[in-house]
């Protein structure tokens, strides 16, 4: 067994309407990956159930986020796609980290934080333990790499504390059992581009989120031309014109967010976009945007609505790819018992 490989993982939680920061801050990346690395990309609907779910809607968001990501490129062939629930040494190896990760680690993750709120007594045991269970999803392929947005990147930290600690805590066990030094790598954040976190079209300062009840403060994959040009034309912005360089951004998150948006969709740097729009007022700019988006978008709408219609095939999918990804994981698993002391 090998660590020199290098090995892509990435997941999507099967909740709700995919949008625009998922896309561009992870999505884009999974399929620009898949050129150059083995990748396994994942809906992790064992995370989605950390907060209440309809099963019949679950079923319905983990077809839909396999059928985004073939839709926006991913060939399932080249890669691994599957649902993590199909892979039950996900939480398997999840059992083993969570007696390795420190209660103190988790209670500083923000998001549980957020996700909690005041009422932290009453979260359930599953939203505090999530990112236990993503280091496993990560760790149990020994993956190096993991394209995520900007807000998961306290998740990766955590991730590869994690394996430093499972590395030193069994280094005589991992060495005797003939697997070098150390057993898990390190995996390294991939967060990069002009939109590692979106924000929302309403309030500059608050994350693009599944969960805003406004459907005004995202763009989902699922909208139509007009519902994209009605969002866009609605987005919140300042009364100056736009600057003629990235420095004006500063202080103004919603032009800065639109603008990052513009250069992420067209493939183009902001420097370049704010030559173009520098001193115009927002409604050119919001014209073009809407030219842009929809050019972009409506194709990967179109194609998604094909897949899904079609259940048996993303089933299929989805199946295949969890018997590949299986045979991966189970041997790893193995490997994990015998360093740990499990008979099998
Ligand atoms: P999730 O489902 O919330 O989001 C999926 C991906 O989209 C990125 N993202 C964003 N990027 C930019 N701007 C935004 N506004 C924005 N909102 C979401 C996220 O960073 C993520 O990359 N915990 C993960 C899922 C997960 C996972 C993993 C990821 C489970 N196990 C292992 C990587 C490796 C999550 O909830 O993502």
């Amino acid at each position: 067994m090998t660590t020199s490989l290098q090995r892509v993982f990435s997941g999507v939680q099967s909740t709700g309407n995919l949008h625009l920061g998922n896309y561009l801050g992870a999505i884009v990346k999974f399929v620009e990956l898949q050129k150059s690395f083995e990748c396994l990309y994942c809906v992790v609907d064992l995370h989605a159930i950390t907060v209440p779910q309809n099963p019949t809607e679950l079923r319905n968001n983990t077809r839909e986020i396999a059928a985004a990501f073939l839709a926006c490129g991913i060939d399932p062939k080249k890669n691994i796609v599957f649902n993590q629930s199909q892979v039950p040494e996900h939480a398997e190896l999840a059992w083993v980290l969570n007696c390795v990760a420190r209660i103190g680690w988790l209670n500083r993750m923000t998001q549980f934080k957020d996700k909690a709120g005041k009422d932290r007594e009453n979260a359930s045991v599953g939203l505090l333990d999530y990112p236990v269970l993503m280091a496993a999803d990560i760790l149990i392929y020994r993956a190096t790499h993991v394209p995520v947005g900007d807000d998961q990147k306290q998740h990766l930290e955590l991730a590869r504390d994690i394996a430093q600690k499972f590395n030193n805590d069994f280094s005589e066990s991992i060495s005797r059992n003939s697997f070098g030094e150390a057993f898990f790598p390190l995996p390294e954040p991939l967060i990069s581009g002009p939109a590692t976190r979106v924000m929302s079209l309403r309030d500059g300062t608050k994350k693009m989120s599944k969960s805003d009840i406004s459907d005004y403060s995202r763009i989902n994959l699922a909208d139509d031309a007009d519902q994209i040009a009605q969002k866009v034309r609605k987005a919140k912005t300042d009364p100056e014109p736009l600057p003629s360089e990235e420095k004006g951004l500063e202080g103004r998150p919603e032009a800065d967010n639109l603008v990052g948006i513009f250069a992420a969709l067209s493939g183009r740097t902001k420097a370049d976009i704010l030559s173009e729009f520098g001193g115009t007022n927002f409604s050119n700019f919001k014209n073009a945007l809407v030219d842009v988006a929809v050019a972009k978008l409506a194709p990967i709408t179109a194609r998604m609505r094909e897949i899904r219609a079609d259940e048996t095939y993303v089933d299929t999918i989805l199946r295949d790819g969890s018997e590949r990804a299986r045979s991966i994981a189970r041997e790893n698993m193995n490997a994990v018992k015998d360093i740990v002391g499990f008979l099998r």
